[in-house]
């Protein structure tokens, strides 16, 4: 691994091109990530979130008290939204420490996006539609995992999801009220473009609250 090595050399970040507010700025490389023709295994959409538990608050029930995972953003707003079992590990570490980082890779672009922020649960209605749009497979499997607890080897969820097939029958599967969708908002969005001999372009835009819409955006060293 000491021989990889690329250089970047895709494109640059200029201050007096960037829009006001970061929001703004995703949404341009969004569309340009949705426009490249990539392979279709690949999930531009896949970002790696983070969670933390304050220290007083760590319990080995959470391990170190800060954990990564892949979630996959189902929706842009005001904030970046994704679903999820609210009881899993990072459903319960969310219930008690709001604040989380989400951070996408975007290799063809050589481009990742840095986003820190509060997580707050979507609307019931939300969580809702976006359930009901869903594969009934998807619904069933989401309804029959109890994410990130300990089960036994020989706990069958294919079983447990045709059970439920059968449960329901012609009718269609409700959202269970431990299941649906967080939004992080954004405090903070580093934008970072790869640049040749490691002289990297990063801008970051941060704000002092939710409810301030005034971004100081600033140029970090490489
Ligand atoms: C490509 C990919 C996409 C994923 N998307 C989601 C998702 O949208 N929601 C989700 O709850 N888990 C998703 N997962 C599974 C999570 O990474 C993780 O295993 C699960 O949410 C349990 O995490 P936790 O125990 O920290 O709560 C995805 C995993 C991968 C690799």
């Amino acid at each position: 691994m000491q021989d990889l090595r690329r250089n970047y050399q895709f494109g640059s970040l200029v201050r007096e091109q960037l829009p006001a507010e970061p929001m703004a700025l995703f949404r341009l490389w969004w569309a340009e990530v949705e426009k490249a023709e990539l392979p279709e295994w690949y999930e531009i959409n896949a970002m790696t979130l983070s969670t933390v538990l304050p220290l007083d608050s760590n319990s080995e029930e959470f391990g170190t008290g800060a954990s990564s995972r892949i979630v996959l953003l189902k929706g842009l707003d005001e904030g970046f939204c994704f679903f999820t079992n609210y009881d899993s590990d990072k459903g319960q570490q969310l219930s008690q420490h709001r604040r989380a980082a989400i951070h996408f890779f975007w290799p063809f672009f050589e481009r990742q996006v840095r986003v820190e922020g509060i997580v707050s649960k979507t609307s019931a209605e939300q969580s809702d539609r976006y359930f009901a749009s869903r594969p009934r497979s998807s619904q069933l499997g989401a309804t029959c995992s109890p994410q990130s607890r300990v089960i036994p080897d020989d706990h069958d969820l294919v079983d447990k999801a045709s059970a439920l097939d059968k449960q329901f029958g012609e009718g269609a599967i409700p959202r269970p009220d431990y299941w649906g969708g967080y939004r992080l908002t954004p405090l903070r969005v580093e934008f970072w473009q790869g640049r040749p001999s490691r002289l990297h372009d990063r801008f970051r835009y941060r704000r002092a609250s939710l409810e301030s819409s005034d971004w100081v955006l600033e140029r970090l060293a490489p």
